[in-house]
């Protein structure tokens, strides 16, 4: 556990501390963060800043040999301590942890790796040999959002193990081989580069001035005077600074955001004005407070009810009415099945706006290279980064290039532009490399979130206890801008039933604008919100049916050949299997918890099922992605391949496709990452897209160039290839023929072979029923959730989910478990914790994720079954592992307790409630 350390000596202008061995000297203000000393002034950029609170853990150090936060450390209070950080700790002890994360793919994004390994070197000198509790107890002040633990733990007591070197498989042989991360090595080392750690030398530092207020209009004083008057400001920019259009958004025609609002802000948090300059004075400015800004506060509404209403304030003048957009699904005629229903049962909904607190805030730097605007930023989606940089900025999209740093963590947050086009306008206008870094509460005011619902459902069954119909309707609120509002609108309807057999169905929703949070995209678009709805209903019609929630759901469930209520008819359909795999579990569990509470007492236990199902891709609308591959002289075979790894796995998944497609070793292949002016448009990183669209691509890309390999040297399909210094070696049958590369001509991309192939899903768009073929891959999953309900203080603990998800084809084991566990944690949260409230949950002690003791064991089964569309069989899995565990978690509390627990999160005190409703 993170520690407070006793305030230190009276404060001095000199601290001297031990750093690595070596006395340093640091002179300055005392006052400073051991942080900021770190990595401004000593370059340690290992230690990462998360939040500036003490509430992440990112930036953990050891001070005399115990683990503090040292973003709470003022340098005053080091005086004479020896400070180690991941670059200088013990060499021996840390290069096994690295060994360690790294082999057990404990670093996914890698922005809390160097913090955690920090806190498990504390643990490791004290205790060689700890047991998996100790290393709860020794990480619990380090926070992750990507992993959900379980892998960090079990690195943590395999770092005094000799880890056996990567095992690299045969040409051929990488696809379905757990491959630790091509991209790995700088995450457990520290030395990865993220958005904060970009700072070109002489930087300015950029500012931005906030609304403090839902909904406000706001004038300015004379911000050129107020900026004259104070040294080292160099720009106040606002909205009339900017040359091009001033309006951003995902969906273009709906583009709505301002980059800096102009004359109202809508939303707490908006940002109405930029100030730049030298970084310890921008630092030290009293922001808005001390900035010439006058508001004028307007009437809001925060909720979707609010939004909706007929006498509402309206968020956008230019649109008739608050609701966004609506969409539906209709087949059959519902509402008369449900007359006839032998069954019946409705329920009513709501869920929170929910934060995707990456551990990394948004952050970046931007220059100028010649006439081109160089914007290097944490991102999901590079291409229309560019596309609505160039927009706003008033620049030709040539003179723009977009090179993501690494992200510390996305889930969706990173998909909309944050820093970037404020960077931008102010390298232009200054003509200086800036950068910028969210704060923690900047992050959470000013960035996406998952949308708020209010959600209400029938859904009956005939005697047999098969269902036959259902209508849905949900309400979701969208916030200020449009963002991926119309994205969860078209969703939700085409997801709501699950993945069962609905003959006659109804589903509706809007996105309705309020002055709260832009709602975005984060890991399921609105899905898994519907799957509360739904599955909590599944239970509650399993029990009148008298049949088992898990065999409920087997007679229900969608089978190959199967009509969706869109319309389509399904493939690969691989519900059952999932469901079956559970069983063994399922029966086991269940016996357990009624033995378990037969005896009585406070604590009650409960076995809760749910399932999954999730289209890869963007609904019935094109999403290409393109792949290049390239030999070059000196025998390397070079990857260009655009999709951002956002911590998912992309840059090793799809590095071991095109290897398989061409034929060669993974070691062959270089890898360049995601660059406009480097990489094929690879589309964004969003709705489980990558694995089967870009991976489709590289499969594409690789066999292309495979088939010209072998024709240039006259072999059969079978031939082996092998890539030597300066040629390709073919093989078959004992005989082997070389292409000799160096001198040869080089091809338009320059490279001696090269090959460049686009993959976009077969989909057609939904018509005004929602019929149609929305994706061309679904996955598939189900999960089962243990928990203990404390029935006097209406406390859950989760204590195992096991979750079987059908991933076609797993092309990288190791890495697809490392998304369902941090797709369960997420899930977690979800449930149990997690509710943004403007103005009230802005930091991460005041909004609780799960940490590293809140979270169960998690057991992964991975189900193939493969889909001939993905690459290889593969279907897509980040969005569907969440999706489940939250409807998993509710139906074990009332299995535990018969609390229907119907608002989410289910809280303490909620979670009473719903037994008191109960008794
Ligand atoms: Fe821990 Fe991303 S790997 S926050």
């Amino acid at each position: 556990m993170n520690r407070q350390l006793p305030l230190g000596p009276a404060a001095a202008a000199t601290v001297s501390l031990t750093v690595d061995g070596a006395a340093v000297e640091i002179e300055g203000d005392p006052g400073r963060r051991l942080s900021e000393v770190l990595r401004d002034r000593l370059g340690l950029k290992s230690v990462k800043v998360g939040c500036d609170a003490g509430d992440c853990g990112a930036c953990t150090v050891l001070i005399d040999g115990a683990q503090h936060c040292a973003c709470l450390t003022p340098l005053a209070q080091v005086q004479g301590a020896r400070i180690e950080t991941l670059e200088t700790a013990e060499g021996a002890l840390t290069a096994r942890l690295q060994d360690a994360f790294h082999a057990h793919g404990a670093a996914q994004c890698g922005i809390c790796t160097p913090g955690m390994m920090m806190a498990a070197v504390e643990l490791l000198r004290e205790t060689p040999a700890p047991d998996a509790a100790q290393v709860e107890t020794a990480l619990a002040g380090v926070l992750c959002r990507c992993t959900g633990y379980r892998k960090i733990i079990a690195a943590v007591l395999d770092a005094g193990s000799v880890q056996a070197p990567d095992p690299r498989p045969e040409a051929g042989a990488a696809v379905g081989a757990p491959v630790r991360r091509l991209d790995g090595r700088p995450k457990v080392d520290g030395t990865e580069v993220f958005g904060a750690d970009v700072a070109p030398d002489g930087a300015l530092l950029v500012r931005a001035v906030r609304s403090p207020h839902h909904h406000a209009a706001f004038a300015f004083g004379d911000p050129a005077a107020w900026a004259a008057a104070r040294p080292g400001v160099e720009a106040v920019l606002t909205a009339r600074d900017i040359a091009g259009v001033n309006r951003f958004g995902v969906i273009p025609p709906l583009a709505d955001q301002p980059a800096l609002a102009e004359g109202a802000a809508r939303h707490r948090g908006e940002a109405v004005a930029l100030v730049v300059g030298d970084p310890a004075a921008v630092e030290a400015l009293d922001l808005p407070g001390g900035f010439p800004v006058t508001w004028t506060p307007l009437p809001h509404a925060l909720t979707e009810a609010e939004g909706a209403a007929p006498d509402a304030p309206r968020v956008h003048a230019d649109r008739p009415e608050n609701t966004l957009i609506r969409g539906r699904v209709a087949s059959g005629d519902a509402a008369e099945a449900l007359k006839s229903a032998a069954h019946v049962v409705e329920g009513r909904f709501e869920t929170a706006y929910v934060e995707h607190a990456p551990i990394e805030p948004e952050a970046g730097a931007a220059w100028l290279d010649g006439e081109t605007l160089v914007v290097q930023a944490c991102t999901q989606a590079p291409t229309m980064d560019r596309e609505d940089l160039a927009k706003v900025l008033g620049l030709p999209l040539e003179r723009v290039r977009v090179i993501p740093s690494a992200a510390g963590g996305g889930f969706g947050a990173k998909l909309d532009l944050s820093v970037q086009p404020l960077i931008g306008l102010a390298a232009l206008k200054t003509g200086r490399p800036c950068r910028m870094v969210f704060t923690r509460s900047e992050s959470m005011q000013a960035t996406t979130k998952r949308h708020p619902s209010k959600m209400r459902a029938q859904i009956g069954a005939d005697a047999d206890g098969r269902v036959v119909a259902m209508e849905f309707h949900g309400d979701f609120n969208t916030g200020a801008y449009a963002s991926w509002g119309p994205t969860v609108a078209s969703r939700v309807p085409v997801h709501a039933s699950g993945p069962y057999r609905t003959p006659h169905y109804l589903a509706t929703s809007r996105a309705i604008h309020t002055h709260g949070p832009t709602s975005g995209a984060f890991r399921g678009f609105g899905v898994p919100q519907a799957a509360i709805c739904q599955e909590s209903l599944y239970d509650e019609l399993a029990e009148r049916c008298g049949l088992d929630p898990l065999a409920f759901r087997r007679l229900n469930a969608m089978r190959d050949g199967d009509r969706a209520t869109f319309g389509q008819v399904l493939h690969a359909v691989g519900l059952v299997e999932c469901l079956d795999a559970l069983a063994p579990a399922w029966g086991e569990a269940r016996a357990a918890a009624e033995a378990f509470n037969a005896a009585g007492g406070p604590i009650r236990r409960g076995v809760g099922v749910a399932s999954c199902w999730y289209g890869c891709g963007n609904t019935g609308l094109p999403n290409p992605s393109t792949v290049r591959i390239g030999v070059t002289e000196a025998g390397r075979i070079v990857l260009h391949q655009g999709a951002t790894d956002i911590g998912q796995g992309a840059n090793t998944v799809i590095a071991q496709i095109a290897a398989d497609a061409l034929g060669v070793t993974l070691d062959a292949i270089d890898l360049i990452g995601p660059d406009t002016a480097l990489t094929p448009d690879c589309g964004k990183t969003s709705a489980s897209r990558q694995t089967f669209v870009t991976g489709r691509a590289a499969e594409a890309a690789g066999a292309a160039l495979r088939r010209e390999v072998l024709r240039r040297a006259n072999m059969g399909d079978g031939a082996a290839i092998r890539a030597e210094a300066g040629r390709l070696v073919l093989s078959a049958d004992g005989v082997e023929q070389a292409l000799d590369l160096a001198g040869a001509p080089l091809d338009a991309r320059g490279y001696v072979l090269s090959a460049e192939e686009t993959y976009d899903p077969p989909t057609t768009a939904l018509d005004a029923d929602g019929q149609g073929e929305p994706y061309a891959v679904y996955g598939f999953g189900a999960q089962m959730a243990e928990v203990e309900v404390d029935m006097t203080l209406g406390r859950v603990r989760v204590r195992r989910v096991v979750a079987a998800h059908d991933v076609g084809r797993a092309i990288n084991p190791m890495l697809a478990e490392g998304q369902i566990e941090g797709g369960v944690a997420q899930g977690l949260g979800l449930a149990l914790m997690e509710e943004y409230v403007p103005g009230r949950t802005e930091n991460l002690h005041d909004y609780l994720i799960p940490t590293i003791g809140d979270m169960p064991e998690v057991v992964s089964i991975l189900v193939e079954k493969p889909d001939p569309e993905g690459p290889m069989g593969a279907k897509g899995l980040g969005e569907h592992v969440l999706i489940p565990t939250a409807p998993a978690i509710l139906n074990a509390i009332r299995h535990a307790s018969g609390a229907r627990i119907t608002r989410l999160p289910a809280l303490p005190h909620r979670v009473l409630a719903a037994i008191e409703a109960a008794r």
